[in-house]
């Protein structure tokens, strides 16, 4: 089992989860030491509960960190499914981050709108032209079971889009339309952080690692197999196979 800088494992979910917080408040400190802001885009789901926690009990100047995300399902700001309303209870309300840092996928439009808002404001964030990408300082990203990756399911066409920005998918296995970051923005992240904790985990994660490099049927391949700025944070069930 490797274990190294880029490849933390914890006994626990728990742990894991405290652990990868810790070292996504670590980063941005490095970051804020020679910049103004740092950027994040988070995910959602359900084990980034556990890390948004322990983030929002460490010290830190949230006041100049603009928080983005992965991906949201296309469900009110309100609704359980939301992965804004995940990071607002756990992580937003508890860190007082001004409005204004918090840019958030608007889920309850139609989805293609949704994705358009989404897109123009990240172009007004970052400053972009034409055709440029974001950079974000860190991609906080999970790992499904089958692989998949903010919402990049196995099999979706836009895992060869390398010039978006973000897209509204329709994810045919969950009956559901998402807005999605596009695998163009995953690979200009400056360092990606994947949290993954049980043993459902432990299959997809092999074949990040170990299956045929095909990111159409592995999505979490792309910005991690083979690079050298992703970090793992696993617990113990999560890493059992590899
Ligand atoms: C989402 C996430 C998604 C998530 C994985 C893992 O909106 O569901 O962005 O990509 O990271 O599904 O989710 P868990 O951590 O809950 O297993």
């Amino acid at each position: 089992m490797m274990d190294d800088e880029h490849f933390r494992v914890a006994a626990t979910a728990e742990q894991t989860a405290g652990a990868c917080g810790a070292w996504i408040i670590g980063e941005l400190e490095l970051i804020l030491r020679s910049s103004d802001f740092a950027t994040l885009a988070i995910s959602g789901g359900s084990t980034p509960k556990l890390m948004f926690n322990a983030m929002a009990a460490l010290p830190f100047d949230w006041s100049r960190l603009q928080i983005f995300w992965v991906d949201e399902r296309c469900v009110p700001p309100d609704d359980a499914q939301s992965n804004y309303k995940l990071a607002k209870e756990h992580l937003l309300d508890r860190t007082h981050i001004p409005p204004r840092n918090v840019h958030r996928i608007r889920g309850e439009q139609p989805p293609e709108e949704a994705a358009a808002d989404y897109i123009e404001e990240i172009r007004s964030s970052f400053g972009l032209g034409a055709g440029q990408l974001p950079s974000f300082d860190i991609i906080h990203r999970g790992i499904g079971d089958d692989a998949h990756t903010a919402s990049l399911f196995p099999g979706e066409p836009l895992i060869g889009d390398r010039t978006g920005i973000a897209a509204h998918v329709y994810v045919e296995k969950l009956h559901m339309h998402r807005v999605t970051l596009l695998p163009g923005v995953l690979m200009t992240a400056k360092k990606t952080v994947i949290l993954a904790a049980g043993a459902d985990k432990a299959d997809p994660i092999v074949n990040v690692f170990r299956g045929p490099e095909d990111p159409f049927k592995f999505p979490c391949q792309i910005a991690t197999r083979g690079a050298h700025n992703a970090f793992w944070f696993l617990d113990e069930s999560a890493a059992a196979k590899l």
